[in-house]
C-alpha cells in the first residue's frame, strides 16, 4: 500500500502470541489484556532500549472490545480492563515517542467472540482515527471468504478517508489459503502495508520450522509482492518466552531478517533474560532485516537438513552485498559441518566479499569461486553478512 508508511518491514510489540485473550485481571492483574499491560510494554520498549533499536509499535490485539458495541453502536473497549478509554493510551504510547496499534476484525466477531467491523466499516475506521490509532490489524473470523477481495480494501478506503495515516496490517490471504482460494497478492499488496500468508504462530521450534517451510516453498510466488511499503508477515517473533531455546532464538531472528519480515515481537518484556535481548536488539541483525532495497531473500540450497538463505542488501557494487544464514534442523548431537562454494548461492563478484559474522566478531575475506565452511549447530544458526569488494 502506498500510504508512505512502512517503507520498511514494521517492528514494535503485539500482545497476541504471549498473552492470548487472558481476561481475568483479578487472577492475572500483570498478564490480562489491559491498559496496564500495554502501558508497561511502552514503558519497557523504551527504558529497556527497544525503542532506539527500532521497536516502534505498540499493537493491542484481540479481547479489548466489550462485548457490545455502545448505545451509538460504536465500538467501546471494555470499561473495566481500559479505564481511560483508547485514546488516552494512544497518546500515553505516543507520549513515549511509540506508535499505537489495534485489533479489530473483518467479520461479524474477532476470532475470541467480540464485536467485528463487518456492518460498521466506515464507523469503525472513523473511530480508529478518532483514538489517534497508527497501525491496524485486521483479522478475518466469522467472515465471508469471498467478499474479502472488496471488503479489505473498501475498509483501507474508509481508513484513509478519515485523514489520518494508518499502517494496514491485512489478514486476508490467509483465511484464502485455509480456504483453498490463491490469494491475489498484487492487489492485496496494492490495499496493505503487510499481510498474513500462514498460520499462526505458536511458542515452539515446530511452529517456527513450520513456518520457514512454508515461506521457503513458497517463495517464488510470494517473494516478488514484497517492498517497501508491502510485506509479507510470517507472524511475531516468540524470541524471550518459554518455547525457544537460545540457538533456535538466533534462527528465528535471522531467518526473519532474511525474509524481511515485520519484527513484531510478542514476551513479556519484564521477563526476557538478557541472552535472548541482545539477540532482539542485535543492531548488524536488525539492519539486514530493514534493509532499504526492501528485497526479500530466499532459501537458495537445501541439503541433508541444513538449509541456506541468501537476501540482497546494500551496499550495492560489482553485485549486492548479500545476507547468508545457514539454519539447521538436524537434531544428531555435534554441530554439523557444511561447506559450499560462493558461485552456487549466488555470491559472484570476482573480488569477492567481507564476510562478518553477525552472531559473533569473525570476519575474514572470501573471493568468489571460493568455498565457506561452517558448523552449524543443531536447530541453530550460521549468519554473515557478506559486504561486497570493489
Ligand atoms: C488469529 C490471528 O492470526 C492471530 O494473530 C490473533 O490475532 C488471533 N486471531 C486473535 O484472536
Amino acid at each position: 500500500l502506498e500510504n508512505g508508511l512502512a517503507r520498511t518491514p514494521p517492528m514494535g510489540w503485539m500482545s497476541w502470541e504471549r498473552f492470548r485473550c487472558i481476561v481475568d485481571c483479578q487472577k492475572f492483574p500483570d498478564e490480562c489484556i489491559s491498559d496496564h499491560l500495554f502501558r508497561t510494554a511502552a514503558d519497557l520498549l523504551v527504558s529497556e532500549g527497544y525503542a532506539d533499536a527500532g521497536y516502534e509499535y505498540v499493537i493491542i490485539d484481540d479481547c479489548w472490545l466489550s462485548k457490545e458495541r455502545d448505545s451509538n453502536g460504536r465500538l467501546e473497549p471494555d470499561p473495566e480492563r481500559f479505564p481511560h478509554g483508547m485514546k488516552q493510551l494512544a497518546n500515553y504510547i505516543q507520549s513515549k515517542g511509540l506508535k499505537f496499534g489495534l485489533y479489530e476484525d473483518y467479520g461479524t466477531k474477532t476470532c475470541a467472540g467480540y464485536p467485528g467491523v463487518i456492518d460498521n466499516l466506515e464507523l469503525d475506521a472513523q473511530t480508529f482515527g478518532e483514538w489517534d490509532v497508527d497501525y491496524v490489524k485486521l483479522d478475518g473470523c466469522y467472515a465471508e471468504i469471498t467478499s474479502m477481495d472488496e471488503g479489505y480494501p473498501q475498509f483501507g478506503y474508509y481508513l484513509n478517508k478519515t485523514g489520518r495515516l494508518m499502517v494496514y496490517s491485512c489478514s486476508w490471504p490467509v483465511y484464502q489459503e485455509e480456504n483453498g482460494m490463491k490469494p491475489n497478492l498484487t492487489k492485496i499488496a496494492e490495499h496493505c502495508n503487510l499481510w498474513r500468508n500462514y498460520d499462526d504462530i505458536q511458542d515452539s521450534w515446530s511452529s517456527v520450522q513450520d513456518i520457514m517451510e512454508w515461506f521457503a516453498k513458497n517463495q517464488d510466488v510470494i517473494v516478488p509482492h514484497a517492498g517497501p511499503g508491502h510485506w509479507n508477515d510470517p507472524d511475531m517473533l516468540i524470541i524471550g518466552n518459554y518455547g525457544l531455546s537460545l540457538d533456535q532464538s538466533k534462527t528465528q531472528m535471522a531467518v526473519w531478517a532474511i525474509l524481511a519480515a515485520p519484527l513484531i515481537m510478542s514476551n513479556d518484556l519484564r521477563a526476557v533474560r538478557p541472552e535472548f535481548k541482545e539477540i532482539l536488539l542485535n543492531r548488524e541483525i536488525i539492519a539486514i532485516n530493514q534493509d532499504v532495497l526492501g528485497i526479500p531473500g530466499k532459501r537458495v540450497q537445501q541439503h541433508r537438513n541444513i538449509s541456506v538463505w541468501v537476501r540482497p542488501v546494500t551496499p550495492v557494487g560489482y553485485t549486492h552485498s548479500y545476507a547468508v544464514a545457514f539454519t539447521s534442523n538436524r537434531d544428531d548431537g555435534a554441530p554439523y559441518t557444511y561447506s559450499v562454494n560462493l558461485n552456487d548461492i549466488g555470491l559472484t563478484n570476482p573480488a569477492g566479499y567481507t564476510f562478518k559474522d553477525l552472531y559473533g566478531d569473525k570476519e575474514f575475506v572470501l573471493r568468489a569461486n571460493a568455498t565457506l565452511t561452517v558448523r552449524v549447530n543443531p536447530s541453530g544458526v550460521v549468519f554473515y553478512k557478506a559486504t561486497v569488494l570493489p
